[in-house]
């Protein structure tokens, strides 16, 4: 038997006016498992992630995390209550270095208070520099160890995906949420990023992700949610995803039915 689901999502909502962007969506994520999302755009993915992580309010539905009500709960919140995100449109601080984009993130986790921080005892010192080498370590695992000094602005899109999941790391979170992370990515680079995912499910952090790339999604996840017009219109594993005719009219095309 199944234990307690990290994340429960209920009949979550999402009105926009009088579009429906989510609609009456339900699904389970359980510990260590990879789960996908996938459907047309405009099918409501990212909506979902922005309900899940307080970026938008829902209109009705609730959200557990760990068997918390997080629905409608601020950002910030969400973040110490232990899910982090990367976004589609990446949202770095293009000024500031690599590095300096990852200690952001720790920040959300650091003990040190902004005055304390600025009087610089030896126990704040020693927590920038264990954080400091904290980030460095997670730049090593998405592969952007030798770019920690080069402004964020200098990065490619891939790499700034990549940078992003460095950053939602750093807040150590027991969830990880990943919009369309291979976006931007080539080939060598997507089978790059599917070992990156590995090693996040084998340090103990449960990921969800929205990706359009089929063959990563088939690879790498244990079930699949597809969205379509705000609704979820199948849920499984993805072989059996694949060969789902709803899904391949609404999403997957005759590709993959061909195949
Ligand atoms: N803040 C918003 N205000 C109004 N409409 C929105 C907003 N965010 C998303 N939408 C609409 O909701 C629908 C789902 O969008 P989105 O979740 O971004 O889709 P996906 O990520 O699956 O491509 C789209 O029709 C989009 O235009
Ligand atoms: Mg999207």
């Amino acid at each position: 038997m199944r234990t307690v689901p990290l994340l429960d999502v209920v009949n979550l909502t999402k009105q926009f006016g009088g579009l429906t962007a989510v609609n009456e969506v339900s699904f389970r994520v359980y510990r260590d498992q990879v789960k996908a999302i996938i459907g047309p755009n405009g099918a409501g993915k990212t909506t979902v992630f922005n309900l899940l992580t307080g970026v938008d309010k829902p209109t009705s539905g609730t959200v557990l995390f760990d068997n918390h009500d997080i629905a409608g709960k601020k950002p910030h919140v969400v973040t110490k209550t232990g899910i982090a995100r990367t976004f589609q449109n990446t949202q770095l601080f293009a000024n500031m270095s690599v590095l300096e984009n990852v200690m952001v993130g720790r920040h959300a986790r650091m003990n040190c208070g902004i005055f304390r921080c600025m009087l610089g005892l030896p126990a704040v010192r020693r927590e920038d520099a264990e954080s400091k080498e904290k980030a460095h370590s997670l730049l090593k695992l998405v592969g952007l160890e030798k770019k920690a000094d080069k402004p964020a602005d200098d990065l490619p899109i891939g790499e700034r995906h990549l940078l992003e999941i460095a950053r939602a790391l750093a807040t150590e979170p027991r969830l990880i949420l990943l919009d369309e992370p291979a976006a931007g990515l080539n080939n060598e680079e997507t089978a790059c990023l599917a070992e990156i995912i590995y090693k996040i499910k084998g340090n103990g952090i449960t990921v969800l992700l929205v990706e359009h790339d089929m063959s990563l999604v088939m690879e790498i996840s244990d079930e699949v949610v597809v969205l379509n017009f705000g609704a979820k219109i199948a849920e499984g594993p993805p072989l059996l995803i694949q060969q789902d005719e709803q899904v391949i009219q609404a999403y997957l095309g005759q590709a993959v039915h061909d195949a």
